[in-house]
């Protein structure tokens, strides 16, 4: 199933406390965001790659994507405040086509088979999420006090790439911002619109880079997968 990738870039990487955009710090000779970008960029099945980027770093970026050579990137969009704004800045600005899949580009180390699966599912059903189980035990706890152990069978945490059909995604985000209705990821917007939402398994090594361990964790993964 062939799809359009849109990857959020414009994220100000507070939480990484570097001087500089997450996405451009350097991990195992590459810029993150290129690492992620390489992945689409190798898939068949990729039309083309839809990147949301700040302004001020649109020139740094096209530098990077010049200098590794790729070749799917049509348009760098300007990001929005939030993470849904940059979303629906690309949505808005690409063509009309059949699956549009989000991911974030601080998600290096996706899988093209995932990424397949997913656009698969989205295209018979609609939407779907990739995702892993819970493996911690889940507790409520209110001033320092647990309330309640919540059932982990049913848990799972969620991730990106999330897969929809164009249509659906873009009534979706255009309702959520008619309405002001901020949500945490894309299929929340779909979710409260009553589309059902099928969850792709994933895998653990799919980390968004955020913090500063992350850096080392994905240093981990690279060498993994050379070896
Ligand atoms: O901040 P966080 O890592 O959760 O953001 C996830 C992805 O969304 C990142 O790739 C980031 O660059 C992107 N983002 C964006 N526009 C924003 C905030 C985040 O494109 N306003």
């Amino acid at each position: 199933m062939m799809y359009t990738a849109i990857l959020p870039a414009a994220g100000s990487g507070t939480r990484m406390k570097a001087n500089k955009n997450k996405l451009l710090l350097e991990l195992g000779g590459k810029p993150v965001f290129i690492h992620t970008l390489e992945v689409f960029e190798a898939d068949p099945a990729c039309r083309s790659i839809w990147l949301a980027v700040k302004p001020e770093e649109q020139r740094i970026m096209e530098e990077e994507i010049k200098r590794f050579g790729l070749k799917k990137v049509y348009g760098l969009t300007g990001g929005g405040k939030e993470r849904q704004d940059s979303v629906r800045a690309c949505l808005e600005a690409i063509p009309a086509c059949e699956v549009v899949l989000v991911h974030d580009a601080a998600r290096p180390f996706i899988r093209q088979g995932t990424i397949r699966r997913l656009a698969e599912t989205a295209a018979q059903e609609g939407a779907a999420i990739a995702a892993v189980k819970v493996k911690d035990t889940i507790k409520k706890a209110e001033n320092g006090l647990v309330s309640e152990t919540v059932d982990r069978d049913s848990l799972w945490m969620i991730q990106t790439p999330q897969a929809f059909r164009y249509s659906l995604l873009l009534e979706a985000t255009r309702s959520a911002n008619e309405d002001g209705f901020l949500g945490t990821d894309e299929s929340m917007l779909t979710e409260r619109l009553g589309y059902p939402v099928r969850i792709v398994e994933s895998s653990y090594e799919n980390i968004k880079i955020t913090t500063p361990d992350d850096l080392i964790y994905g240093k981990a993964i690279l060498e993994q997968r050379r070896q």
